[in-house]
């Protein structure tokens, strides 16, 4: 089968992609066709070297962490999933080894669910990491309510977009920040848009003066620091890329109960993903620099098989 894979950590220049074994079936685990894997920022992160600290590395690494795609197989064990389903999973790994980046994945069973029915590959695929991140943040941490005022910084991110669809679903009123690319998309989605840097504060003051109630930094890159003048007083801060005093710190966990109703919400048509750019995986170099750039529009960059 093809995949992308790398040899030494470094920039999108290791990724290479090729011939690469097939991955084996064990009892509790399903091969799936992928039709579309997400490129998140940890993808590059770790192929940089960043996790080094925190988890082993097996060379050859296969990056990736997102899959939407088709049941080839299933493990003797396996008893949900049916050659034919459609699903999709986020494949977290504790070693850093076998990722989505590959025409086959092998997937424990139980990170899988199904598709969202009325959405494409790219969509699909775009949804697991980012949603699990943006509903621990919203929902679990924050627990957005009604009554709040939400900053969303980075609201036309691959999380970020997500995050704010959720806040705006709790009836909470909602600001989200982006660069001027991005400010009609942050509308379309149901919240203010602000201009993000320097200045950002003073942007949100004016769209509340008492200040905000709940921030959830999708952004990092020192976002939050610019924008904590726009707080209430005991106002909520939770941040995926940041930490800091009062900030709580929220990581994606694969969760197939939250997963289940990002999809039933995806289908009711409450939750959109927004596919950014598709590139063929042969090409996951250059989409890994377009993610850095995020020069091709809002939402999600995918990689899908064949040339799209
Ligand atoms: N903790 C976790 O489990 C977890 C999970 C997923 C992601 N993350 C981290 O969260 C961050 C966002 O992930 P993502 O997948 O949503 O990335 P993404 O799709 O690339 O989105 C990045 C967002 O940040 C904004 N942004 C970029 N530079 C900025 C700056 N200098 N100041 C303010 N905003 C800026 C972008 O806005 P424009 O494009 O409009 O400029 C965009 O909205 C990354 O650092 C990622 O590593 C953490």
């Amino acid at each position: 089968m093809k995949g992308v894979s790398y040899n030494s950590f470094g920039g999108s220049e290791v990724l290479q992609y090729g011939d690469l074994p097939e991955p084996k079936l064990s009892q509790n685990t399903v091969i799936v066709r992928m039709k579309a894997t997400a490129i998140n920022p940890a993808d590059i992160a770790l192929q940089a070297g960043s996790g080094e600290s925190l988890m082993e590395t097996w060379f050859p690494v296969v990056p990736g962490w997102d899959i939407a795609g088709i049941v080839e197989r299933v493990g003797a064990g396996v008893v949900e999933f049916h050659p034919g389903d459609e699903v999709i999973a986020y494949m977290h790994q504790e070693i850093l080894h076998s990722g989505t980046y590959a025409e086959l994945v092998s997937v424990p069973v139980e990170r899988l669910w199904r598709k969202p029915k009325n959405v494409s590959w790219g969509e699909a695929a775009g949804l697991p990491l980012a949603g699990l991140t943006a509903y621990r943040a919203v929902s679990d941490a924050l627990r957005v309510s009604g009554s709040d005022i939400v900053l969303v910084l980075g609201a036309s991110g691959g999380v970020g977009s997500l995050a704010t669809q959720l806040a705006v679903m709790s009836g909470a009123t909602v600001i989200g920040s982006a660069s001027a690319l991005n400010q009609t998309y942050v509308k379309s989605i149901g919240a203010e848009p602000v201009l993000h840097g320097d200045g950002v504060a003073e942007h949100i003051r004016k769209l509340a003066p008492g200040g905000v109630t709940a921030i959830v930094d999708c952004a990092g890159q020192g976002a939050l620091a610019k924008a904590a003048a726009a707080a209430a007083p005991g106002a909520r801060i939770c941040s995926i890329a940041d930490g800091g005093p009062g900030v709580t710190t929220v990581f994606a966990r694969p969760d197939t109960g939250v997963l289940a109703r990002l999809v039933d919400l995806v289908e009711a048509g409450s939750l959109r993903i927004t596919v950014a750019a598709s590139f063929a995986l042969a090409d996951a170099a250059i989409a890994q620099d377009a993610l850095k750039a995020r020069t091709c529009g809002p939402g999600k960059i995918v990689l899908v098989p064949e040339v799209p």
